[in-house]
Order: structure tokens, then sequence, then C-alpha cells
């Protein structure tokens, strides 16, 4: 008998489900014990809370298409992971007890940053572990490529478009603020895609004089719009160079709701021309994966049901070099994969004409 713990962590993404389905197949196909499956419920307070349900390959059964996470998914900080719950609990002692209860062989765990560090405590703890790479962000260090992030790119790209066609129109200046947390990757590759004139990124502080030189430049060679993709992360050069208590109480000041809005009123002010902020949030991270996404988290989710068979504990599952890897947890735990403002993709995207702001 062979029994598999699985919980999907943080915030959501598309193809969490994917990714499942391909762990489960992937085990029910080559296994030749039998299998138990034991689904615990958003996120790691299914494990420390013993909520748990059983689940058979039924269960992943026509969810290859469908977002979200049919496990739940939440929010555990890794910061008070070792501090006890309100009950005294012990969180990291009660996940152990679960798994040691449950006589589990090993834990399949799906998530990102946060998710990650506290895969690899239990590791260290002695528990058998493995992840699989998902977030819209795509910042997961060890991994080219993190499942979600596809999808939220065309989502970002297809709101671009949709604001392309009125800011052609009416001849205004417009502010889409993309998600991605404290990394570029999602605005660069959606505004690229969506055909921004200027991308502003947390990798590369941007300097407000140079945006509306951009502005000003594209208002008088004739072109009555400017799409300004705004990543959520983005900061001024005067911002960058605060400590991050000062810049932390900057924000708790402001009467801005996010960054977009902040350049967005600037421009205004400084150009006399209409500028309009769209935040399209959460929806990044809705809706089904897209099948680029459907492929890779299924192709991540077989090479996580060999690792089980071979016995293999310890990794998570990632992509390099267009090679999918297997990556001790203890190199990616804790680190955080930022853009190279100096990469080539972004080059290219100065080559052809798009403003960093810098
Ligand atoms: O990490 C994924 C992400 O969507 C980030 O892009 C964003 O900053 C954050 O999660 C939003 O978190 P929450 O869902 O908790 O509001």
């Amino acid at each position: 008998m062979k029994r598999i713990g699985m919980l999907t962590s943080g915030g959501d993404c598309q193809a969490l489900n994917a990714a499942m389905r391909g762990v489960v197949k992937s085990l029910y196909n080559n296994c030749k014990d039998d299998l138990e499956i034991y689904g615990f419920l958003n996120g790691y307070k299914g494990l420390i809370y013993g909520d748990f349900k059983m689940l058979t390959g039924r269960d992943f059964s026509g969810i290859l298409t469908i977002g979200g996470t049919i496990l739940g998914s939440s929010r555990t900080p890794f910061k008070t992971i070792k501090e006890p719950d309100e009950n005294g609990l012990d969180k990291v002692e009660a996940m152990k007890q679960n798994y040691y209860k449950l006589k589990l062989d090993c834990l399949v765990i799906l998530g990102g940053n946060g998710t990650h560090k506290t895969a690899n405590l239990l590791r260290q703890e002695g528990l058998n572990v493995i992840t699989l790479p998902k977030t819209i962000d795509n910042d997961l260090y060890g991994t080219d490529m993190t499942f979600g992030f596809q999808s939220a790119v065309d989502l970002a790209t297809s709101v671009i478009d949709c604001i392309h066609t009125t800011a052609a129109s009416h001849g205004r200046i417009f502010v889409v603020e993309v998600m991605g947390h404290k990394v570029g990757y999602l605005t660069l590759n959606a505004g690229m895609a969506g055909g921004a004139d200027i991308i502003l990124i947390p990798e590369i502080p941007y300097d407000m004089d140079k945006i509306i030189e951009k502005v000003e430049q594209r208002m008088e060679t004739g072109n009555r719009f400017t799409i300004i993709a705004v990543a959520e992360g983005a900061i001024s050069k005067e911002d960058a160079k605060l400590s991050k208590k000062e810049y932390q109480k900057k924000l708790a000041n402001s009467t801005y709701p996010s960054v977009s809005y902040e350049v967005a009123d600037q421009i205004q002010k400084r150009t006399g021309h209409e500028v309009r902020v769209t935040v399209p949030g959460h929806m990044q991270r809705g809706g089904s994966p897209c099948p680029y996404d459907r492929v890779f988290a299924s192709r991540l989710g077989a090479e996580a049901g060999k690792l089980i068979l071979e016995g293999e504990y310890g990794f998570m599952v990632g992509y390099k070099n267009r090679e999918i890897v297997k990556v001790p947890l203890e190199d990616v735990a804790g680190k955080l994969k930022m853009l190279d403002p100096d990469a080539t993709i972004i080059q290219e995207a100065k080559m052809l004409g798009i403003s960093f702001g810098d």
C-alpha cells in the first residue's frame, strides 16, 4: 500500500488541478501497490488540523481544464509557522503527527515561495516531501517556469488588448496594473504581448521624468494614446532608495490605492492629458488554464509520480533549460527569482522602443 498526502497552499492559480491530476494519473497507471490518496483541505491548515478527504482516481477525472483547486487553498505564513496557534497547538508537531498517524509515504505539496519554505522545513523534520511549482508570478527559484504563469500572461494580455481599442478611440493614456508580487515577469510578458509602450517592473525602478518624456514623444509623433503596463510591485527611483521600513511607512500613509494610481496621477498632473487606470487583479489567477499550462502541469505531475515510485524525496519538480528537472528543496526555499534588468528580453524590448522608465 502506498499512502500519498496532497495539498495546495498559498494563492491559487490555473492548472493546480491539472498538476494534481498528473500526479495521481501517473501513480495509478504505474504503481503496482494499492494507492490511498489523502487530500488535505485548504493548504497546510488541513495538515495541521487533520482536515482531509480520501480521494480516488475518479476525483481527478474531468479536472484538467478547471481552474482553482479541488482541495482549496489558504495562506499559512512561514513567519509564524513555529509559533503555537491560538489554542497553544504546535503547528509543526501537529503536521508531523498527522503524517505519521496516517502512515503516509509522502506529501505532494503544490505552492509558491512561502509554501516551499514550509515544505523544506517539513523535509528537515524528516517527512518525505515532493513539491510542484505553482504561481502566476513565476518568481520561484530553481525553475525557469511555474504553472499558472502562462495562463495569467494570457489573461493580462487580453486586458491590455481590450484597453488598446478604447485607448485608441479616446486618445487616452491608460495604466494597466498587472500582478506579480515583487517581480516583473508577468508584466513584462503581458506588456510585450499587448504592445504596451511603457512597462514598469520592480527590477527597474522608474524615473517619472523618463515616463513623461516617452508619453510626450508619442503625442508629438502623432500617437494619440499610450499604454503603460505597471507591475503591482513597481517602484520609483526615489522610493527604491528608502529603507524597507521607510517605504512601508510611505505606502501606509499614501492616499493612492496602489502604485498605478500614483503613476497615473503624476502623468495627468504633469501632461494635462486624461489618464485612466485598470486593475484586473485576481482575474489574472482565475479561469481555465491555457493549453501550455495544462501540458506543463501534467508533465510536472507525471514526473512527481515517477519520483514517488522511485522513492526519491526532498525535491521540487522544476523546469530548467527546457528540461524537467528535480531540484533539491533546500536550493529553492527562501530564495526569490527576479528578472535580470540586463536580460536579453529587456534589451530586445528596449530595441522595440518600449520604455522601462529608466
Ligand atoms: O502570488 C500570487 C499573487 O496573485 C500575487 O501576484 C499577488 O501579489 C498576491 O498573490 C495577492 O495575494 P492575495 O490573493 O492574498 O490577495
